[in-house]
């Protein structure tokens, strides 16, 4: 078993299941917190990120398959995803691939889920398409302003992470959302994104 990635939340080790290439992803113990809510909030992720990982492939979206979850140890073991992370491409290929992503945010609006961590790293372009990861903060909600939290965390990491780039790869994206939401829905949650970017301006200035 190789660790492939050490994050805040899990780690992420290369296996194999039943002789596929597979990921298992390890939600560990956080010392900081209770142990009796930390191992509640564990759990839920896990089994969250489980079930929406397969929900999501009835909108239409390609999610890795998920082969086996062991609620207990909050593991979770997926297909592993050939390819390389969105946030690793080009710049110019990052921009193209942006419409993309936003139509796969707007399948997953439509279908009443928000994702709750829109990064750059939770893509992966493989030979098969663009693939989306890491639902373990997702949820269920008819809400625009959920919606639209979305939308702000994706447009703050193209502005961190993608500068040079944020404004073509933000009217891409834009573009392939409105594509599935329709023009009305698309309008008054970026009017919402909007919003919460005051907000967070009037918060920092006082
Ligand atoms: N199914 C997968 N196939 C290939 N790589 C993966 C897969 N799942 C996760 N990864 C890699 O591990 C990283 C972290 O996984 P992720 O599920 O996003 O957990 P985290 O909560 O730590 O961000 C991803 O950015 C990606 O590089
Ligand atoms: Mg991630």
């Amino acid at each position: 078993m190789k660790l492939l990635k050490k994050g805040a939340e899990a780690d992420i080790y290369i296996t194999s299941w039943n002789g596929q290439n597979s990921v298992l992803k390890i939600r560990k113990k956080k010392d900081y917190r209770v142990h009796s809510l930390d191992t509640r909030i564990r759990t839920l992720r896990t089994i969250r990120e489980a079930k929406m990982l397969s929900e999501a492939k009835s909108f239409g979206i390609t999610t890795p398959l998920v082969y086996f979850v062991d609620e207990k140890k909050c593991k979770i073991y997926l297909q592993f995803i050939e390819g390389k992370l969105i946030r690793d491409l080009p710049a110019k290929k990052i921009i193209k691939t942006c419409k993309e992503i936003g139509k796969i945010v707007g399948l997953l609006h439509k279908n009443g889920v928000m994702h709750g961590d829109l990064t750059t790293s939770n893509f992966i372009l493989s030979q098969k398409g663009l693939v989306i990861l890491d639902f373990g903060l997702s949820q269920k909600t008819d809400k625009i302003d959920d919606y639209a939290i979305d939308l702000r965390l994706f447009k703050e990491v193209l502005n961190s992470a993608h500068a040079q780039i944020v404004d073509d790869a933000w009217t891409l994206f834009i573009q392939g959302y409105r594509k599935i939401l329709g023009k009305n829905i698309t309008e008054k949650i970026i009017n919402q994104v909007l919003v919460i970017e005051k907000r967070g301006r009037y918060a920092n200035v006082i």
